[in-house]
């Protein structure tokens, strides 16, 4: 149960400037078996209307928030397979209304999109990191992974856009059945990208893989979460959050935004965002933190892929006990969304802010510091979850080294389990 009155610090400090900036792309050249994203095959006239509704809702979230853009994601979906004239198009929208990203501006791309005529348009737009789906180096594990590109295929995609100029940092998909890991890890880092996100093979519900009963072996899941650190470390990568690997100064500026529980915009179909909870702003309906909802953690490795319009943690009911700190909104799906229905805001307040705040930075190898988080939210961290802490250092999931709260390697692996020790706190 919450206390009743959590121990306010002070009036919290959050920046009111939005600083990130992450636009969902739906569109995929073909679905993948193992994808429960927000995709989808284009058809005849969708990406003519999702273009006219993104420009509309960019122009929506400039007029509600002060935006000053340090990092612009473009994901999906696959935001390389826009046409040429479409993707120039998706980029104007962007800049006339929201500007764009003085620190990183990165593209997803699949490798069967990838042309050196492409890459150097995309450059000229102003994308200066490219997130690339190799998932593997090996042509069978490929297949089984349905990607329409072959190990030759991936391999040059990566080789030309270095080529045009572009940081790359790899996905690996990892724990697939047969999948030659060492030589993928190898493999990847030779073609010289200089960050690699490394995520757990999950198998979704709904998902074709799903269908067909494919299932991922608990040991092959376990050796991609210890081996890949291994022999990244030998290349010289970092693990600097759970799934993601990075050369000395190549971490993802963007995504570290999410991990560090900072706002950031989300526009375009099945997007989040998390916003500044700007009193009396226009055009959101707020949800009360009081509305039912079922508490949706598992005790379960913590490598996986955080889906794109993932939202907070969802929460047992609990009473609003302070305004809120900022909201929450996921966007509907394409067909909804191209209505003009924004979906609904949700409002987080301290205590929930803060609970998200330590799921997202225990990814963190870096950990979280509870002294920023205790000002960023008002709420004395230390002292409302002093049990909780102490309980988890006990069990080495933990350690407190000064302010900051770091996951141990082992309690990275049950990492939801320990949060859920401050969600019931
Ligand atoms: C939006 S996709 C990347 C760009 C592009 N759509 C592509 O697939 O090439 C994001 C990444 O999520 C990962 N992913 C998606 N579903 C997954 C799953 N069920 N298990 C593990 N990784 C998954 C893949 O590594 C994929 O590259
Ligand atoms: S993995 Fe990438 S290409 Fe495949 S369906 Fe998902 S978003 Fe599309």
């Amino acid at each position: 149960m919450s206390s009743p009155t959590p121990p306010l610090l002070n009036v919290p400090v959050l920046d009111q400037t939005v600083r990130h900036l992450y636009v969902h792309v739906p569109f995929c050249p073909s679905i993948c078996p193992y994808c429960d994203f927000h995709v989808l095959t284009r058809k005849s006239g969708q990406v003519e209307a999702y273009l006219e509704r993104l420009e509309q809702e960019a122009a929506w979230l400039a007029s509600q928030y002060a935006v000053e853009l340090d990092t612009v994601y473009l994901g999906g979906g696959t935001p390389s397979f826009l046409r040429d004239a479409e993707i120039t198009a998706l980029v104007g929208s962007i800049r006339r209304h929201l500007g764009w990203g003085r620190q990183e501006n990165t593209l997803e791309i699949n490798p069967g999109t990838v042309s050196p005529a492409r890459a150097t348009l995309w450059k000229g737009l102003g994308f200066d990191r490219a997130s690339v789906g190799v998932q593997s180096l090996d042509d069978a594990t490929l297949k089984f992974l349905g990607r329409q590109h072959d190990a030759a295929g991936a391999r040059e995609a990566v080789t030309t856009l270095l080529g045009a100029g572009l940081r790359v940092s790899g996905d690996l998909i990892t724990a697939v059945p047969g999948q030659p890991l060492d030589s993928d890890i190898h493999g990847l880092v030779a073609l010289g990208v200089d960050h690699i996100s490394a995520y757990t093979l999950t198998i979704e519900p709904g998902t074709e893989f799903a269908r067909r009963g494919v299932t991922v072996a608990e040991d092959d899941e376990r050796a991609g979460f210890e081996r890949t650190e291994e022999l990244l470390a030998t290349h010289g990568f970092s693990r600097y959050e759970i799934s993601n690997y990075a050369r000395p100064g190549q971490e993802s500026q963007h995504n570290l935004a999410y991990w560090n529980n900072r706002t950031y915009l989300g526009l375009g179909p099945g997007a989040a965002g998390q916003y500044p909870a700007v009193p009396g702003s226009k055009g959101q309906r707020v949800k009360g933190s009081e509305e039912e909802v079922s508490n949706g953690l598992s005790v379960e490795p913590s490598n996986r892929m955080p889906k794109a319009d993932s939202g907070s943690l969802s929460h047992n009911p609990q009473p609003t006990t302070h305004n809120p700190l900022t909201t929450r909104r996921t966007n509907p799906h394409l067909h909804i969304w191209l209505t003009g229905d924004q979906g609904e805001a949700e409002a987080i307040d301290a205590e929930e802010y803060v609970t998200d705040a330590l799921f997202m930075g225990l990814r963190l190898r870096t950990g979280i510091d509870l002294d920023d988080l205790s000002k960023r939210s008002g709420l004395d961290v230390r002292a409302r979850y002093a049990g909780a802490i102490a309980a988890n250092v006990e069990r080495g999931w933990l350690e407190l080294d000064g302010t900051w709260l770091r996951a141990t390697p082992a309690g990275w692996w049950v990492l939801n389990r320990v949060v859920t020790d401050f969600l019931e706190a």
